[in-house]
């Protein structure tokens, strides 16, 4: 399994699950972050981290975000191909005016 970030992050990136992630397995894209699923340890301890309900479990993922689970797994093997996007420590958040933090 693994954990899955969905639309909620998108131009949020609080990136306070990056912060915690014992396995710096997150990857930075423009709008938002995903998780490469191949290194999550699935851990759970991103999940009640984010402030706007962006990540969970593979097996939690809303139906209206499924295709989200195949997203972060391309995105994040594509940036990872790419040398790009690896991100390790928490860096400014986008916080857009869509955000509602929990
Ligand atoms: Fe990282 Fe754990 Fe979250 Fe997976 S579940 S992305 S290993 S913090
Ligand atoms: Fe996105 Fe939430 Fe992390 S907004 S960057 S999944 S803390």
């Amino acid at each position: 399994m693994t954990y899955v970030v969905v639309e909620n992050c998108i131009k949020c990136k609080y990136m306070d699950c990056v912060e915690v992630c014992p396995v710096d397995c997150f990857y930075e894209g423009e709008n938002m972050l995903v998780i490469h699923p191949d290194e999550c340890i699935d851990c759970g301890v991103c999940e009640p981290e984010c402030p706007v309900e962006a990540i969970f479990a593979e097996a939690n993922v809303p139906a209206q975000w499924q295709s989200y689970t195949p997203m972060n797994a391309e995105k994040s093997a594509a940036l990872k191909g790419a040398g790009e996007g690896h991100i390790t420590e928490k860096g400014d958040a986008k916080e857009g005016p869509q955000c509602k933090k929990k």
